[in-house]
């Protein structure tokens, strides 16, 4: 005779199979999940996905009145002079106050404007540059990524070489990422003319040389959300 047991204990068996017995503890998460997804996939909808422009034109006051217009515009000083790192890594680098002085030592001494930089240079205090464009800490952002495959910074900040004072020119939305990984062409440009502001990638380039910088360099953004939320 069989007991019950010995009857129901080979049923058990598959089913185990299917569902590890550790697979238990994932169970409440997948729940909140479930739960979490369409409240999470609205957000993204009504915020993410629409043309939302939060912070366009934003201009914090800087402790020094330092020109962008001067610098790169008119003294023509590349972007990478200064932003050092834009190429490399994900952070583009803000100058130490050295930078300035291998300059500021000789030229225009006399400046009330450059004050904070003998003082930040004598006392051997970092500049407090106040921050103008900033992404929330749950998104990750690399410069590296962009600027060598042929994004120029013009893409995403404008004509810096024209402002007196940086402000933000673009929304920084996800909305506005995707849009552009979703087809980045019309944004491509040489590599050697990433820092060049005034280059137009629509109008300079003929859109055979776009497609070819497309698949010369195999240019294919992804969309996944782990690319910028990890
Ligand atoms: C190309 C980069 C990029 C990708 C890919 C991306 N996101 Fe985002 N996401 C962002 C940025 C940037 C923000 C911050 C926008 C802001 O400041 O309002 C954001 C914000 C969010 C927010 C907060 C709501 C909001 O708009 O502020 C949620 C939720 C979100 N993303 C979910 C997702 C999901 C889900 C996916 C995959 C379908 C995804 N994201 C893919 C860049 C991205
Ligand atoms: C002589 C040095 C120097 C050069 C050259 C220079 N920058 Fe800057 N840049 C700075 C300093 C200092 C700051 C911080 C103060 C400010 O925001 O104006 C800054 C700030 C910025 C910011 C804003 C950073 C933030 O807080 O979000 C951007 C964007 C930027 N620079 C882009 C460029 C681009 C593009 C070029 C080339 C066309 C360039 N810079 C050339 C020194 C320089
Ligand atoms: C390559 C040399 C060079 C570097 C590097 C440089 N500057 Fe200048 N800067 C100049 C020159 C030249 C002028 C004068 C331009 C003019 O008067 O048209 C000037 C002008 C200025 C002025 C205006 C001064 C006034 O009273 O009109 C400020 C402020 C300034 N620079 C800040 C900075 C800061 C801050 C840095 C570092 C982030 C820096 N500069 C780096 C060459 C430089
Ligand atoms: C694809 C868009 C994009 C391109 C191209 C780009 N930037 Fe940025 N930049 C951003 C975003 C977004 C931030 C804010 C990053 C954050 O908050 O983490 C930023 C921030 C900065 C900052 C502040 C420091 C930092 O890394 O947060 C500087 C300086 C800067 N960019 C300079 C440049 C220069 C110079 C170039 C061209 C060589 C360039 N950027 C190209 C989007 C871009
Ligand atoms: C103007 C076009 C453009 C904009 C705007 C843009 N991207 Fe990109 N992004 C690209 C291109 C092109 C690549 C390189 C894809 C490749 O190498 O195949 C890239 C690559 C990346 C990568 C690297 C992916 C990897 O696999 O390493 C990250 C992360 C990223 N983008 C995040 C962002 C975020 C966050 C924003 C918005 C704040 C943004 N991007 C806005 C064009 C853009």
């Amino acid at each position: 005779m069989r007991t019950p047991n010995e009857i129901d204990g080979p049923l058990e068996t598959p089913v185990r199979f299917v569902f590890p017995q550790w697979s238990n503890a994932l169970l409440p998460a997948v729940i909140v999940m479930m739960l979490v997804a369409p409240i999470y996939a609205a957000l993204v909808l009504t915020y993410g996905l629409s043309p939302v422009t939060h912070n366009v034109g934003y201009m914090p006051t800087q402790p020094i009145p330092f020109s962008h217009k001067i610098h790169a515009g008119e003294l023509g000083l590349d972007c990478r002079y200064c932003h050092n790192t834009v190429e490399d890594a994900a952070k583009a680098a803000i100058p130490p106050t050295q930078t300035c002085m291998t300059c500021h030592a000789q030229v225009q001494t006399q400046s009330e404007a450059l004050k904070p930089l003998w003082e930040s240079y004598s006392e051997g205090t970092a500049i407090r540059w106040q921050r103008v464009h900033d992404l929330p800490d749950f998104v990750y952002f690399n410069h590296s990524a962009h600027v060598e495959r042929g994004v120029g910074c013009a893409s995403c900040h404008g004509r810096i070489d024209q402002m007196d004072v940086v402000f933000q020119s673009e929304s920084l939305s996800m909305g506005w990422c995707l849009e552009c990984h979703r087809d980045p062409e019309p944004n491509l440009r040489p590599l050697d003319q990433v820092t060049n502001l005034a280059f137009d990638p629509l109008v300079d380039q003929s859109a055979e040389a776009r497609r070819g910088l497309l698949e010369g360099l195999r240019i294919t953004p992804s969309e996944g959300c782990s690319t910028c939320h990890r």
